[in-house]
């Protein structure tokens, strides 16, 4: 556990992520003793409760099996040192009621110095009086502020620009802590490892050796009743613009000097800007229909009739650099899709045709859920008295390998970075901004501001996708092996 004395403020402590992602988190920070001793979290949000009714919605929120004996004395535990204050988020005097309760509990403290950490579990609309209200009324003097907000960054270039900078008038870049929460998973965390601690995989990571790669979300639900929302933002603003992109940064980006949270993002960015927007001719744009007896997009109530917005979009970036000319990057992401799963799929050249014909190429596979798993696919000797060559896999499956492993959820690992101070898992400023550049003309494009919308393609809910799929990948090299 760290030592330092901290209090954690979640602010939204009523709303969805933090009943589904920040308490579970932090409970389980708890559980596994990485809290600091002596925490104290306090939840602030509109609904006025007390904090008995509070502690009630907080157990409801943390999940752990009845029998679970040790579970359930923790989350015992864990209220006593939870309480709660209402207050709205554009309203001073509510904040200033809040640094009260944050000093009455500083004030117990043997040593007066104590960490602030506060967690913006908010909608956008409040981060920037929020942001402000925090920094002028609950902002400790005597220990290290830090506050942790989420996307949306904005929904294009330059209205990221202007919420960067109405932050920054409250809080430095070295307070701020940005979540991807991709970044907090631990299959991608590995990535680093596999790429740089191996010179097995190191060696042939490059055009010379890998003909494309594809990195793929599938989800298999709809925007059930989150219609109204995502309307406004769409798969590429979800998905790709954020999680997908930082997994290609991590599998293109250099060797950086070191581990340090400046050094990895330095090359992170410097991979990012050697990608020019997006070309409408490399994008495929889908949206699900009713199928399977489940409803298509426009069904859904909160959607906007007749909304051209994606629910699936495929894109492939190209990294003008020594390393990269070349290849192609298929970033793809779609809802309401026939599977659950998120991969990375580094797709070698063929072997030097003569001695052997028709072989299956290489791929690695690098699966980060469900079910964490790197696998190679590679060519072997059929056993037996002949020499055919078969597809066989060199697989590490997790589940498999590590069967004592608890693999931490991405929020723990990643509050647990904040309140250590460490931001190499977070998103830097310049980060964003060279993330946006490269998807806002396509967004554009999309929304009907550099001419008409063009219209995604239909595919039925539970499929594996647009049936255009197929040649679109097949388009930039992509060959399929053997199936799985
Ligand atoms: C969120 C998106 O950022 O990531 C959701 O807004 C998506 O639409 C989610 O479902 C996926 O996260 P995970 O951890 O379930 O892969």
């Amino acid at each position: 556990a760290l030592k330092d004395n901290t209090v954690i403020v979640v602010l939204g402590a009523s709303g969805d992520l933090a009943k589904k992602k920040t308490y579970p988190a932090l409970f389980g920070l708890y559980r596994m003793g990485f809290l600091p001793k002596d925490v104290k979290i306090v939840g602030y949000a509109r609904t006025k409760m007390d904090d008995a009714e509070y502690h009630k919605r907080i157990t409801s929120y943390l999940k752990v099996a009845d029998d679970d004996q040790d579970g359930q004395a923790k989350i015992q535990e864990f209220k006593q040192f939870t309480s709660y204050v209402s207050g709205g988020y554009e309203d001073g005097p509510s904040f200033a009621k809040l640094n009260e309760v944050l000093q009455a509990i500083e004030s117990k403290y043997q040593s007066k110095e104590a960490n602030r950490l506060f967690y913006l579990a908010l909608p956008p609309t409040v981060f920037i009086p929020v942001a402000q209200h925090l920094k002028e009324q609950c902002y400790s003097t005597t220990g290290k502020n830090r506050i942790i907000v989420e996307k949306p960054f904005g929904k294009d270039l330059e209205s990221c620009r202007v919420l960067l900078s109405s932050l920054k008038q409250h809080w430095t870049e070295d307070e701020t802590f940005r979540i991807d929460h991709y970044l907090g998973k631990e299959m991608v965390k590995n990535i680093l490892v596999l790429r740089f601690a191996n010179i097995a995989m190191n060696a042939p990571w490059d055009k010379n050796s890998i003909s494309n790669v594809q990195i793929t979300f599938k989800e298999p639900f709809g925007t059930e009743g989150r219609g109204g929302y995502f309307d406004e933002f769409g798969i590429i603003r979800d998905v790709l613009q954020n999680h997908l992109l930082q997994v290609l940064s991590i599998i293109t980006m250099e060797r950086p000097v070191s581990f340090s949270a400046e050094d990895i993002r330095d090359e992170k960015v410097k991979v990012l800007r050697a990608i020019p927007p997006i070309e409408r001719s490399d994008t495929l744009l889908g949206q699900y229909v009713a199928a399977n007896g489940k409803p298509g997009y426009l069904d859904d109530d909160t959607v906007p009739p007749n909304s051209v917005c994606p629910t699936y979009a495929a894109t492939t970036l190209w990294i003008h650099n020594p390393r990269w000319e070349g290849v192609p990057f298929i970033l793809k992401a779609g809802k309401a899709l026939n599977e659950a799963k998120v991969e990375v799929r580094i797709q070698f050249k063929d072997v030097t045709q003569g001695i052997f014909k028709d072989i299956s190429r290489n791929e690695l596979v690098i699966r980060i859920q469900p079910s964490e798993a790197v696998y190679l696919k590679l060519n072997t000797k059929t056993p037996g008295l002949n020499t055919r060559a078969i597809p066989t896999e060199m697989d590490l499956t997790y589940k498999r390998r590590f069967t004592e492993a608890k693999i931490p959820e991405a929020y723990e690992a990643l509050i647990l970075d904040a309140l250590r101070g460490d931001h190499s898992n977070f998103v830097r400023d310049d980060e964003l901004d060279v993330a946006w550049r490269i998807f806002t003309p396509i967004l554009h494009w999309i929304e009907g501001k550099s001419g008409p919308s063009p219209k995604p393609v239909p595919y039925p809910y539970g499929s594996r996708g647009p049936k255009e799929l197929e040649s679109f990948i097949g388009k930039y090299g992509y060959k399929r092996t053997v199936p799985e």
